[in-house]
């Protein structure tokens, strides 16, 4: 284990390639406000949703060992692309390694296991990065716990790009929620139930709803890791007793922080302050 690890309680890490884990995190908050949080966006680096399995599993690595450093012992990936990508692998070969005792969780999992209970035509749709789509990190988890459901996935490449870049309300973004919306259900026509598998994309929420036909249910993630997490502290309650509960959230980039400020208050509609700190 190394020595450098701190063994006192600390907060809970929440991290994400860039702003998009703010949306969990904010639901995380709004659920479970006594704990403490520090986020962290590798916002230099992203958008992850079209690098290989070996950069992101090592970028991520790199972000939960950071988190580790800085006291947390348990950290949320609130990033498909590396729940995706890198999470089983941070999981079986390096928490050993680093300290057996904090744990890492992704929010792939906590978003399947609603699935059963919504869809009735048992054909559901998923909207994600490449990477997760590519992946086919939702197929698996979904057909591990509910076989009869077929799953088709769409890949949204613009949909990142255009939020990190504050045009989720713009004309243009009409334009390629469209596009792939209609791509997604002209592969299966039955899909009544649609997971937005990014956590950039409940900010483009308003124009999805705009694109999609009556019936179909949209399943955003934010609550339904909110609930697993605090689920999860409840079963664990030697985790939770390592969880402090201050009810502060301190924010971290590995960017520019006066760009860091002013996009994440889009996603939160808060004034933050944050620090710019490097993970390699
Ligand atoms: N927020 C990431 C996710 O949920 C996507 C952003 C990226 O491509 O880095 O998949």
């Amino acid at each position: 284990m190394p020595h450098s690890l701190p063994h006192t309680p600390g907060p809970i890490g929440v991290f994400d390639s860039g702003y998009g884990g703010l949306t969990i995190l904010s639901k995380i908050r709004e659920h479970l406000p006594r704990y403490d949080y520090i986020y962290l966006g590798d916002n230099a680096r992203t958008p992850y949703g079209t690098r290989s399995f070996e950069v992101v599993y090592e970028f991520t690595l790199q972000a939960v060992t950071k988190l580790f450093e800085m006291g947390c012992p348990l950290v949320i990936l609130a990033c498909n692309t590396a729940s995706a990508k890198a999470l089983r692998s941070i999981q079986m070969n390096d928490l050993p390694r680093l300290d057996a005792s904090r744990r890492v969780l992704g929010v792939i999992r906590p978003t399947v296991e609603c699935i059963d209970s919504l869809t009735r035509s048992r054909h559901i749709g998923v909207l994600a990065t490449a990477g997760t789509i590519r992946s086919e990190s939702y197929p698996l988890e979904i057909q591990k716990l509910t076989p009869d459901i077929r799953v088709s996935g769409q890949a949204c490449p613009m949909w990142v790009p255009l939020v990190e870049n504050g045009e989720a309300q713009s004309a243009g973004a009409d334009y390629f929620v469209q596009k792939y919306m209609d791509e997604l259900l002209g592969k299966d026509p039955a899909i009544d139930t649609i997971i937005l598998g990014c956590t950039h994309y409940p900010l483009l929420l308003p124009k999805i709803r705009q694109y999609t036909p009556e019936g179909i249910t949209i399943v955003a993630q934010g609550e339904l890791v909110a609930d697993s997490l605090r689920d999860y502290l409840q079963r664990h309650p030697e985790m939770d007793r390592r969880c402090t509960q201050g009810g502060t959230c301190r924010y971290f980039t590995t960017e520019a922080e006066e760009k860091f400020k002013e996009s994440a208050s889009t996603f939160l509609r808060e004034e933050v302050t944050v620090k710019r700190i490097s993970i390699e």
